[in-house]
């Protein structure tokens, strides 16, 4: 079964019997995160796109673990130059990895390497392990074709941005709730700064009034799936 841990913004530790993968893994310069990227042991790290609170210790933690970074190909490269394995992916595009198939997504955001350097596109990831699918959608607005991600893959665990600003707030959020159909979502991408204060409990209420279910997830917890 794999479990989900909440490192804080929108980094998540998501575990399997056959790997471990941390997800946009911004620690150190996170005022919410609660472990450094030291302690992270993982053999892949997936980075949404190129800004900073989501590359965040990307480069740290690959190489320390000799650990594999999947990104959007224009930061793979950037990746690839900091001496890091790579493995370079697209929007739309699969693979199927050991521990189990990833898939990006658009996302509707912006990207750029931390040289300021360009970017290439944003992305969210589809990760498909042991039967069970986690959507971790980046930094992103609402998007209609959320619904066709939520037709093609039955989404088991959707992680969605409800910090407003630079990304979808509650009231989207929800609407991509229904437009995805999870088993369960929670919110990320809140409270880090004070430009995107928000109140997770009301988003997990409002997703419940929809007619789904919603967690907040404090940083530190798990979630098993
Ligand atoms: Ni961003
Ligand atoms: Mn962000």
């Amino acid at each position: 079964m794999p479990t989900l841990t909440y490192l804080g913004h929108s980094a998540f530790l998501l575990q399997s019997e056959q790997a471990a993968l941390a997800i946009d893994p911004f620690l150190s310069g996170n005022p919410k995160a609660t472990i450094g990227p030291d302690d992270l042991k993982v053999q892949y790290v997936l980075v949404s796109h190129g800004h900073g609170d989501h590359v965040g210790d990307a480069i740290q933690i690959a190489k320390a673990n000799r650990a594999t970074i999947v990104a959007p190909y224009e930061l793979a490269l950037y990746c690839q130059r900091q001496d890091c394995q790579v493995h370079p992916m697209h929007i739309g595009g699969s693979f199927q990895f050991p521990f189990g198939r990833v898939k990006l997504t658009i996302a509707h955001h912006g990207s750029m390497t931390p040289d300021g350097g360009y970017g290439g596109n944003p992305c969210g990831f589809l990760v498909t392990m042991e039967g069970k699918t986690l959507y971790h959608t980046g930094d992103t607005g609402l998007f209609y074709d959320m619904k066709l991600i939520g037709e093609l893959t039955p989404i088991h665990v959707a992680l969605l941005p409800i910090g407003d600003n630079f990304t979808m707030g509650i009231d989207d959020a929800v609407k991509a709730v229904e437009l995805l159909q999870p088993r369960l979502a929670i919110p990320m991408h809140y409270d880090t700064f004070d430009m995107i204060q928000a109140n997770p409990e009301d988003f997990v209420r409002r997703v419940r009034v929809a007619g789904y279910v919603g967690k907040v997830l404090p940083v530190g917890a798990s979630h098993a799936f």
